[in-house]
């Protein structure tokens, strides 16, 4: 028997960073765009709405890429970015939602930024829907819990593949698709406050997402054969908080909770554990014939974005609830943590890689991983920047395991770092929470000249991408 040789980041891997409508363009009422969800809450996922945007809401302006994308595609290129993650902004296109005709001033933006990445090389890789439901669905159907939905999101999904199939190969169908357990708001739109939703209610948005996305995919299958659909869910590796079994049942219950999303994505049906806990929780969901024959369109591979493991315990006296994740779950006690509470686990990738290819098959895209920290601009050598070391070692270490998985024979198709540009926070809506290689002059009280400066991991970044990953270190 021979043994093939180590295999090292396959040529062709897609490298890149990634980014989200509401959190970056700004420009809220410009161009015809209707509000999302995002224009209504200033203070990020977990603090309350304001009725109407109100100025102290960051992402209204954002970083202003609506008017600078072509200079910052243009810093993405100088990096060697071959993809450049982006989600489109759904009221721009429909500003209601419900709307018969789409608003062609919003879907002439996106083929200004399309044409600009494909001027440079760079592959776009589209979000149709990232956490910026437009905000009268929210408020005339609740969201995703009404199934009007479905048809609303096919005819902006038929919108979209119709008008960019020449210029977008990737598509994802809806950004973290197993947050909207944890966050209805945010993550379905669902107006409803999650404590007087019921689990029939909360299951059916699931549902109503999950056919939504499946006929995503059939369209583009029967339609548009250049294109490839894949679906987005949040990885986190859970691990037993101690040997003890019933810890482990606890990981069980926990993981089957994000995995369920992916298997119906990737296997075209309910899992029998899904199903059972419908069952033994009173779950009643209103699942027709057609949508059980729409679940079987598949999708082409399956993304993820990768911040932090978790621990899981049955004890609850020891179930404390870490900080500054939406997921929940019990910190680990053998790993540090970001400066907003976020664990640092590199090996968690690679563990993360190895599941999803074991049980899935399919290739596997990291679409998001970063550091979200402070920074401060610093001059050296007469050039503006910021010495960001710690950035650097958290993606390099990671970047390595994603190495070690592509070694343990994972088919990986890419990366996109989040946030590759500063960008405003998700969940606290802050510009000071930065995760990029290139530095926007905006602090938390919105002030700032929106200057681009290239950090340190700017150059740092480009050497990886320019040695296909060779660069990297151990760690
Ligand atoms: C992911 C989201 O959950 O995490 C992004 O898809 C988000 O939209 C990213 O920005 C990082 O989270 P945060 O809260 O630090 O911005």
């Amino acid at each position: 028997m021979t043994h093939a040789e180590p295999r090292t980041f396959p040529e062709g891997f897609l490298w890149g960073g990634a980014t989200a409508a509401n959190q970056l363009e700004g420009a809220f009422d410009e161009g015809g765009k209707g509000l999302s969800i995002q224009d209504v809450t200033p203070r990020g996922i977990m603090a309350p709405r304001t009725p109407e945007p109100t100025p102290d809401n960051l992402k209204l302006i954002g970083i202003d890429f609506y008017h600078r994308y072509a200079e910052d595609i243009a810093l993405f290129a100088e990096m060697g970015f071959s993809v450049f993650r982006l989600s489109i902004a759904w009221s721009r296109i429909f500003p209601n939602g419900d709307d018969e005709q789409p608003n062609e001033e919003g879907l002439a933006f996106y083929d200004r930024v399309f044409d600009e990445c494909h001027r440079h090389g760079i592959e776009p890789l589209v979000t149709i829907s990232h956490y910026e439901t437009p905000l009268h669905l929210t408020e005339t159907y609740d969201g995703w819990v009404s199934r009007e939905l479905i048809g609303f999101y096919e005819r902006y999904v038929r919108v979209l593949f119709d008008r960019y199939s020449s210029k977008v190969k990737y598509w994802l169908t809806f950004n973290e698709i197993n947050s909207v357990l944890h966050v209805p708001f945010m993550s379905g739109g669902i107006g409803t406050p999650k404590d007087e939703l019921t689990q029939s209610q909360l299951f059916q948005a699931v549902h109503h997402e999950l056919v939504a996305s499946a006929l995503a995919t059939k369209i583009a299958h029967e339609s548009y054969p250049g294109i490839q659909v894949g679906c987005m869910v949040i990885s986190m590796p859970i691990y037993p908080l101690t040997p003890d079994p019933a810890d482990m049942l606890a990981v069980m219950d926990a993981d089957h909770a994000n995995l369920m999303f992916s298997d119906v994505h990737v296997r075209g049906a309910y899992p029998g554990y899904a199903l059972r806990y419908f069952r033994e929780h009173g779950i009643e969901l209103d699942i027709t014939a057609e949508d059980r024959e729409l679940l079987q369109n598949t999708v082409d591979f399956v993304s993820f974005s990768y911040y932090m493991s978790l621990c899981e315990t049955a004890d609850p006296a020891k179930k404390v609830r870490g900080e500054g994740n939406i997921m929940g779950g019990i910190p680990n006690p053998h790993l540090p943590a970001s400066e907003w509470g976020w664990q640092i686990d590199p090996v968690g990738l690679r563990v993360v890689l190895n599941q999803f290819w074991d049980r899935w098959g399919k290739p596997l895209f990291i679409v998001e991983n970063g550091l979200g920290a402070k920074d401060e601009l610093v001059v050296v050598d007469g050039v503006t920047t910021v010495v960001d070391d710690y950035r650097i070692a958290y993606l390099n270490d990671h970047l390595y395991q994603v190495g070690e998985a592509v070694r343990d024979g994972v088919e990986v198709m890419g990366y996109t770092s989040w946030g590759c540009i500063d960008l405003v926070s998700a969940s606290t809506a802050q510009m000071s929470k930065r995760y990029g290689f290139v530095y926007v002059d905006r602090s938390d009280d919105g002030t700032g000249t929106l200057e681009r400066y290239r950090k340190k991991s700017f150059a740092w970044y480009a050497e990886v991408i320019r040695t296909n990953g060779a660069s990297l270190t151990r760690s």
